[in-house]
């Protein structure tokens, strides 16, 4: 079970990264942030691109920083994110592609968090949000 001090500072984390997304052509900002097995935090943005389709997720771009460290198991992984109009933040599921990819590094007590705040948020086990993931069984 992941502590809620630890889901707390996640989120914290999480709603910074978002602060810096690079989202000029959707508006859409998103910020994540995963706990590994060593105890270390990533944050990451989404980052988009005039070509639309070269865009990094916020969830991969942490991923991706955290394995490229070195790190290979998710504990956690806290999303954040919505459109800067309003005042409250939507519940921003991920895509089906970091679905995909935090399954890759996920464990049976892996769970991602998608928060509005700090106090209004929702934990889900990896199973729950991609049954059935593909994975190479040799
Ligand atoms: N986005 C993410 O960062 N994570 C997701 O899981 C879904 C979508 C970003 C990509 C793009 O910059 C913007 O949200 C709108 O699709």
């Amino acid at each position: 079970m992941i502590e809620e001090k630890i889901i707390k500072q996640l989120i914290k984390k999480s709603l910074e990264a978002r602060n810096r997304a690079y989202a000029p052509y959707s508006g859409y900002k998103v910020g994540a942030a995963v706990y590994t097995g060593d105890g270390s935090m990533y944050s990451g943005c989404n980052i988009e691109n005039a070509t639309y389709g070269a865009t990094n997720c916020a969830e991969r771009t942490a991923i991706f920083k955290a394995v490229s460290e070195g790190e290979r198991l998710i504990r956690a992984i806290a999303i954040t994110g919505g459109y800067e109009t309003g005042d409250e933040l939507e519940y921003a599921y991920p895509c089906g592609i970091c679905r995909q990819v935090i399954s890759e590094f996920a464990d049976g007590d892996t769970v991602i968090i998608v928060a509005v705040s700090e106090e209004d948020y929702r934990v889900y086990k990896v199973e729950e949000l991609l049954p059935e993931a593909f994975a190479l069984k040799r």
